[in-house]
């Protein structure tokens, strides 16, 4: 073990040997590069608020701060109260900071506003921790691994209002993240009004039989707001406009932009395969120059609102099928003498990242835009497929920079049996051996990506992102040598409290300490002599038994969507007794919503105790009951592909 987690171990270990309790436990995450312990203790109990002889004033214990304005003016502190210093201090590394606590009070030191907010964060991290607002005298040190440490956020599939995103952030920079990457664009919804095209937040965000989820984005004003939130935070805020693909509700207010034209819908993702128009002419016609006008003026509006020197303008799943007959595009392709129909796609990848460097700013785009090889080292790729280990290779092969944000370790969309906060932990942005350092040096860091088709409330996000975004926070964080999932297991569990008390609503997870379920390396084995009788085809090898194998992180996938009919049943080979039943499906996209729990005393009669609630679980106390068969009977239609967790019986 290096030094430097030494000092972090010997902080907790330290505090907790002194007979008068200052600190309850140190559970800072991501763990701190060095600590070194003084002698004695500081009383922080009065200290509520740091103000500078400007008057700028900010409570301390709570997000709430405005660094910017802090950094470089030498705060004062009001007499007769501890004080805290914020100092510019040149050589700190790019992010780095250091805390001083003595019996004179607190400096933080750094040399950026990104620094200067970490060094509030770990303050406010050990202030939480401090009993009777005791802090022993101390001094940290610290930096980040990776200068990108982010979360990438779907605002078209469910809409976050302003202060949902304010919340969002909070959590980021409390953790130490420093980039929040907005989808403000999809087939679901366009998100962002502009100016010279205001249709696109009319038609597409208006669904007429979902009133309810209608009419909802942001104005310019709303995304000015949530950038200079996030940057008194140490965040900066990324857009993503998703082109030439993911286009339906930009369609649905300019359909002249499509190749056929006629009428384009959005819709919700609540909305049924059938309601969906047109899903599969989801994309601009990349032969008509008006698509190229547009594009330009939507760099120009992100432009306006967005000082970030990124734009993400997209470029994932791009099918070419309908640009293949669309007499324009198929004159650009001759034109251009292209050779398949992919390379239309790179065609429009050229053209915007010409577009987006003649603005200034730098084009970062989903790893397909690399496929053929038109994305250059003067952009930037989000590598997402599978495990990220091809798209990653073959970049930085070409030296083109890197975010890592791959399916396997990153989209926490996905259930936490598929990413689970300890695979997460155990992940690395490093996928490749053999890299040069220079190549080492293009991945930039890493982001967690949530989107939100079967996402719909904050409080869902967040239990989504955490506790698995903690562990990402330290992957990017902390050195690699100097991380440990049984320290991080203890400190993540320790700090559950400390979540709670900030608000946020982490996810609970039993099977914490499992890895990831690879069914082909754990055959199912019931949990009691049972047999399971259902009519949803499976989707090998994820089969029916794991869904009664005592796991919640093993589950049935069903193969196909499911709709009214559809029953899942568990047949006990004796009789139970019963007085709690349970059931939890996917806490993925695939989860059942619209069902009945039933059961059944002969195996022959079933009584319903219970219906399945938006989140997937259908949960009912029965007093001691004799149980012989326990059935889930869907009772209305899918868009997704079911998963069954857990059957439970108590
Ligand atoms: C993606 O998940 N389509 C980037
Ligand atoms: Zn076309």
């Amino acid at each position: 073990m290096k030094k430097t987690f030494m000092g972090a171990a010997l902080l907790a270990l330290t505090l907790l040997s002194c007979g008068r309790q200052l600190v309850e436990k140190v559970d800072l995450i991501p763990q701190v590069d060095e600590v070194t312990i003084g002698k004695g203790s500081v009383s922080l109990a009065h200290l509520k608020t740091i103000r500078t002889a400007e008057g700028w004033e900010a409570p301390v214990g709570n997000f709430v701060r405005d660094v910017e304005k802090a950094m470089g003016t030498e705060m004062r502190l009001v007499e007769g109260e501890a004080s805290i210093q914020l100092v510019k201090k040149e050589g700190l590394p790019a992010e780095g900071y250091t805390v001083d606590i003595s019996r004179k009070g607190v400096t933080i030191s750094a040399n950026d506003v990104q620094g200067a907010c970490h060094g509030l964060t770990t303050l406010f991290q050990l202030m939480l921790g401090a009993a009777e607002g005791k802090l022993p005298v101390l001094s940290i040190q610290d930096q980040p691994v990776y200068g990108y440490r982010g979360l990438m956020l779907d605002c078209s599939r469910h809409f976050w209002t302003v202060d949902e995103l304010k919340e969002s952030i909070d959590q980021l920079a409390f953790f130490k993240f420093n980039t929040l990457h907005l989808h403000l664009t999809d087939n679901q919804a366009w998100r962002m009004a502009v100016d010279k095209y205001p249709e696109l937040v009319k038609a597409g965000t208006h669904y007429p039989n979902y009133p309810e989820l209608s009419d909802k984005y942001y104005t310019k004003d709303d995304l000015k707001a949530v950038v200079a939130y996030a940057a008194s935070r140490g965040v900066e805020v990324i857009p993503e406009i998703d082109l030439p693909g993911h286009s339906t509700a930009l369609l649905a207010a300019l359909p002249e932009l499509s190749c056929k034209g006629g009428k384009f819908e959005a819709y919700p993702e609540e909305s049924s395969w059938a309601e969906r128009k047109r899903a599969g002419e989801n994309m601009v016609c990349v032969g008509n120059p008006k698509t190229y006008e547009f594009a330009a003026d939507m760099v120009d509006a992100l432009a306006e609102v967005f000082p970030s020197k990124y734009i993400h303008f997209g470029g994932d799943e791009v099918p070419t099928a309908v640009w293949e007959k669309c007499p324009k595009c198929m004159a650009l392709y001759r034109q251009q003498g292209m050779s398949q129909p992919g390379e239309l796609q790179d065609y429009f990848t050229r053209k915007m990242s010409e577009l987006i460097r003649s603005k200034g700013k730098v084009m970062i785009g989903w790893d397909e835009i690399n496929d053929r090889g038109a994305a250059t080292p003067e952009d930037v790729l989000t590598v997402w497929r599978d495990n990220g280990v091809k798209a990653q290779l073959e970049a930085l092969e070409r030296g083109i920079p890197v975010i890592m944000c791959p399916q396997h370790g990153c989209y926490y969309d996905w259930g936490y049996a598929g990413n689970s906060t300890r695979k997460v932990y155990e992940w690395n942005p490093v996928l490749n051996e053999g890299l040069t350092d220079g190549q080492k040096a293009l991945i930039k860091g890493a982001q967690g990506a949530l989107w939100t088709e079967r996402v719909a409330t904050q409080d869902r996000v967040e239990w989504m992102l955490y506790p698995r975004m903690c562990a990402l926070a330290e992957v990017l964080w902390t050195p690699q040598e100097d991380r440990d999932w049984d320290n991080f297991y203890q400190r993540i569990t320790a700090y559950y409290p400390v979540m709670k008390q900030l608000g946020i609503n982490y996810y609970e997870d039993d099977a914490m300490n499992e890895k990831e379920f690879v069914p082909s390396e754990e055959k199912p084995a019931l949990v009691r002599n049972a047999n399971i009788d259902t009519n949803i085809p499976v989707n090998p090898p994820y089969h029916a038994e794991y869904a009664f194998d005592g796991k919640s992180n093993t589950f049935f996938w069903g193969g196909s969507t499911v709709g009214e009919g559809h029953y899942f049943q568990v047949n006990l080979g004796e009789p139970m007794t019963v007085s709690e039943v349970k059931v939890i499906t996917g806490d993925s996209k695939d989860y059942i919503t619209r069902a009945d729990l039933l059961l059944s005393e002969d195996g022959q009669a079933f009584e319903k105790v219970a219906e399945f609630d938006e989140l997937g679980q259908a949960e009912a106390k029965v007093d001691a009951r004799t149980v012989r068969a326990v059935k889930i009977q869907v009772t209305g239609p899918h868009t997704c592909w079911p998963i069954i967790k857990e059957v439970m019986l108590k």
